[in-house]
């Protein structure tokens, strides 16, 4: 019996983590189905660019990423390209026409099918599956064949968003390593206007909790000791009588396990429940991501957030008073349409009221299709101003973070090994509060916890150096 060779497959991911865990879905669904997964895009039949739609210089870079991948037909005109995940869910078709070498567009609810995509391509490639070419199959989970070129064959494109599907029963294929995320939710149930997510990933939907939590006992039987749980809001996660904090108690208190970490958090759902989880469990970390988007109400109500900048700052007073030692990060859009100058430096003070100790900066990017974009014309700001703002929001927060890290020098902290450093006998770790160490140290020890001194502090990351557990005891004393 001549048995087929395994055809290889290649995921390449852009985008949140939300999107590396779908690549991982991905590459699980494909390897269970007898893919062999492979690590460059030369050495792999299928070709899967997975795409991020949140800002349009995400999507620029992908169709970049998309054309320079077209190169390798020219020698193998078999090889499969598709585009996956939120892009590949808003362009859906008008992508197919801009680029008529990717072979198949697929939306972050198509994953499940993927294997039955690639067959269905193949079969209709070589013709044993006319009917493929033209049959447009309604309902979920339905493929929906929407172009064939006579030149360059068929295209399929699997759109369809899928209140139930959220891939309950169906593993991450994880790199092995001590960390896991884990998905918890998908879609979002908001509707600020900046933002393309609810439309591209549908809204929220929340795992089984049994589910859940069987999934981090078998990581932790695997040797994985710290777990982040994801969702868009990942702390409005209820199934059936398990409400988000109960959620997070149950997985800090699975055996082996040692930190838990959660993003994104929306503010709104930041509770005392919440808190008192936070606060009581050893293994949930001391650090929060709070994505504050703006420090002015007036911009606040236009982005539809749901609360107010007071209201936020009595979030950050909870938190603090809870978890005194807690490491605050956010999320911050400058320029959003119709922000004064004068609105804008409410943000800044914001930073300055607040002082996260990491932000994440954005200029405000049209997403089309989204509320914002029906705000009037001359509301939108000009590129040189909002490239401005942001400029002086990066300086602001950036001093903020130097000053935190640079107070925080000469601090030991327990720190789970991750990965080598940059320079040879270098290992980098990170802290439970979040922070990047760097130290000498043997790559063999990846995976291991152990304590650092902070030595100094580049501004965002520390340089640091292993404490001999002798000098931890005296340290205590
Ligand atoms: N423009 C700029 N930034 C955006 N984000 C979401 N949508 C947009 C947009 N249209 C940012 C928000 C969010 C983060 C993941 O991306 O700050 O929290
Ligand atoms: Fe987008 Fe708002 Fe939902 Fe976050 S909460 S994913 S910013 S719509």
């Amino acid at each position: 019996m001549i048995t087929k060779p395994s055809k290889r497959a290649y995921v390449e991911t852009y985008g949140c983590q939300m999107n590396i865990s779908d690549g991982e879905l991905m590459e699980g669904i494909l390897e269970r189905s007898g893919y062999d997964i492979v690590g460059s895009p030369e050495d792999a039949d299928v070709v899967l660019v997975n795409t991020c739609a949140i800002r349009e210089h995400a999507e620029k870079r992908v169709l970049g990423r998309v054309s320079q991948l077209n190169g390798l037909k020219r020698d193998r005109p078999d090889l499969v390209i598709g585009v996956t995940g939120c892009m590949a869910q808003r362009m859906g078709g008008t992508l197919l026409e801009q680029a008529p070498y990717v072979d198949i567009v697929m939306g972050p609810d198509g994953y499940r099918g993927l294997p039955e995509t690639l067959d269905r391509l193949e079969a209709s490639r070589n013709g044993e599956d006319e009917s493929a070419l033209r049959t447009v199959i309604s309902g979920p989970k339905s493929i929906e064949v929407v172009r064939e070129s006579s030149k360059r064959g068929p295209q399929l494109a699997v759109l369809q968003l899928d209140m139930d599907e959220n891939y309950q029963g169906l593993e991450q294929r994880r790199a092995d390593g001590p960390s896991a995320w884990v998905p918890v939710q998908r879609g979002c149930d908001h509707r600020c206007t900046y933002c393309i997510v609810p439309y591209v990933r549908g809204g929220e939907k929340n795992r089984s909790a049994t589910e859940v939590l069987a999934e981090i006992r078998s990581l932790a039987d695997q040797g994985v000791t710290e777990i982040t749980l994801l969702g868009q809001t990942v702390n409005s996660y209820v199934w059936q009588d398990v409400p988000f904090p109960e959620l997070l108690r149950r997985v800090a208190r699975v055996d082996g396990i040692r930190r838990v970490r959660f993003t994104s958090p929306h503010p709104r759902d930041v509770n005392e429940e919440l808190l008192d989880v936070m606060a009581t469990e050893q293994a949930v970390c001391e650090q929060l991501h709070l994505p504050a988007q703006s420090g002015n109400n007036r911009t606040l109500k236009r982005m539809l957030r749901r609360y107010t900048v007071e209201t936020l700052l009595e979030k950050v007073e909870m938190v603090r008073a809870a978890v005194p030692d807690i490491a605050l990060s956010t999320d911050i859009i400058v320029a959003f349409p119709g922000e004064t100058d004068e609105e804008f430096h409410d943000t800044l003070d914001l930073m300055r009221t607040v002082r996260f100790d990491d932000a994440f900066t954005y200029k405000y990017s049209l997403r089309d299709g989204t509320p914002a974009t029906r705000l009037p014309d001359t509301d939108f700001i000009e590129p040189t101003e909002a490239q401005a703002r942001l400029a002086e929001l990066i300086a602001v927060s950036r001093q903020i973070q130097n000053e935190i890290n640079t107070s925080e020098v000469g601090r030991i902290e327990e720190v789970l090994i991750e990965h080598e450093g940059r320079d040879p006998g270098q290992i980098r770790g990170r802290t439970k509060r979040n922070k990047v160490v760097v130290f000498d140290g043997d790559a063999a020890r990846i995976g291991a916890y152990t304590h650092a001194r902070l030595e100094r502090t580049t501004g965002a990351t520390f340089v640091g150096s292993e404490v001999e557990t002798s000098e931890l005891v005296t340290a205590a004393v």
